[in-house]
């Protein structure tokens, strides 16, 4: 019984059919997104008491109704780019920089500097950059990220740890580290990791925490403990929701034994992937060596989590909510063998070219990594209104 009443919940958008296809007909492909599921979500990690700060990892999804609301509940904003900080500050005018993380990688060093410029917490992952750049970080306060030696998550091209990684300081140059930063009278407030993402097992981030927690006690100018993003989110039918009680025990548990620092997360797909359906329109029904293929309007272009990760995302045809389903591969429009949104999928035999598929979850990195390959059109956006429930 346990495991039924731990399913995925159903999701938002099955009592919304009319108005999705309304949506549709303005065109296609769309990304949609309900509001009311992001903030579900925010609220879901706003009530963990044992994490002091929370950041929206805009990466993720950077629609500005979106960051928005995100900031509203009280989270503040992970930036990896000067062009998501500009964007950041353009869409919430007034935004104070002290809610706003800047975490790049290999990033050019006038986005360092800008960053500084504009006030917000810069983090750091190697000692090169101190040594070649002192002008630009002397004196300044940044927070520290570190390599804890291993990855986790969904995929191998999403696991940012380990010797193989290009992210973090490895831990045995934290010293070195801490010696470049007192040699350019820079404080280091703040120890940061993210090991990957769409990680499934809570005791993760209990672990990093706990292992942050004695390397910040060595390092002595430490306030702040950021144990990254990477909660997963059930894509599947029989995948079990993320349990956040258990993540929020394990937190708890850690954090009294390191009761010194603020603890900060900054998770980007939990809080909007659920909240975002690919809009797709049937382009063409094929048959060939007995597999039924159904083609849409847009492909890897819109949504490139498939091919890129054989990541799994529901699709149903909104068109026809009955009916005897049959097999069928979903394929994009692009000129690319690994343009396919999922293979053997059930899907109504009647399937026709004009009905509305609708890809799930596609919420977090959807439209955030579409891109106009074989020239064709970035999908639309629409943020649905926010309903009472
Ligand atoms: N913090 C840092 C430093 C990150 O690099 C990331 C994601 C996050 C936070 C947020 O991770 P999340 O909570 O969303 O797992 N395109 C891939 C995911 C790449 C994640 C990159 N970094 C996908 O579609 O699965």
């Amino acid at each position: 019984i346990e495991g039924r009443l731990r399913r995925r919940p159903v999701p938002w958008w099955h009592g919304r059919r009319d108005e999705l296809l309304a949506l549709a007909a303005e065109g296609t492909p769309r990304y949609a997104y309900d509001p009311g599921t992001v903030r579900a979500r925010a609220r879901q990690l706003a009530a963990v008491e044992a994490v002091d700060r929370r950041f929206y990892a805009i990466k993720a999804n950077p629609h500005p109704e979106i960051l928005r609301l995100l900031v509203e509940e009280g989270f503040g904003l992970e930036c990896v780019s000067a062009g998501e900080l500009a964007h950041v500050f353009e869409a919430l005018p007034g935004l104070d920089p002290a809610r706003v993380l800047f975490t790049p990688s290999f990033a050019p060093v006038d986005e360092y500097a800008a960053a500084f410029g504009r006030g917000v917490t810069v983090t750091l992952d190697n000692v090169e950059a101190l040594e070649r750049w002192p002008e630009v970080f002397r004196g300044r306060a940044l927070w520290l990220r570190v390599d804890l030696g291993r990855g986790e998550g969904h995929h191998e091209k999403v696991r940012t740890g380990g010797p193989a990684s290009k992210f973090g300081l490895q831990v045995d140059r934290v010293e070195a580290f801490l010696a470049a930063a007192r040699a350019l009278d820079v404080r280091v407030t703040g120890l940061h990791a993210h090991l990957g993402s769409g990680v499934d097992t809570p005791d993760h981030w209990r672990e990093v925490c706990d292992e942050l927690g004695g390397i910040a006690e060595r390092i002595g100018s430490i306030d702040t403990i950021d144990i990254g993003g990477g909660l997963p989110i059930p894509y599947r039918e029989d995948d079990e929701p993320f349990d956040l009680e258990a993540w929020s025990v394990g937190l708890a548990e850690v954090k009294a034994a390191y009761p010194a620092y603020r603890l900060a997360i900054e998770p980007g797909r939990f809080l909007v992937a659920e909240a975002g359906v690919l809009l797709l329109a049937v382009t063409q029904v094929v048959e060939k060596g007995g597999i039924r293929r159904v083609g849409a309007d847009a492909g890897i272009n819109a949504l490139m989590r498939p091919a890129l990760y054989d990541a799994w995302h529901d699709i149903h045809n909104l068109s026809r909510p009955d009916g005897e389903t049959v097999a069928f591969d979903v394929v994009g429009p692009i000129c690319e063998s690994s343009d396919v949104f999922g293979r053997q999928r059930p899907l109504p035999r009647d399937t026709a070219p004009g009905d509305v598929l609708l890809v799930a979850d596609a919420g977090a990195y959807g439209m955030a990594m579409a891109n106009t390959y074989n020239l064709r059109a970035l999908p639309a956006e629409t943020l649905l209104p926010e309903t009472g429930e």
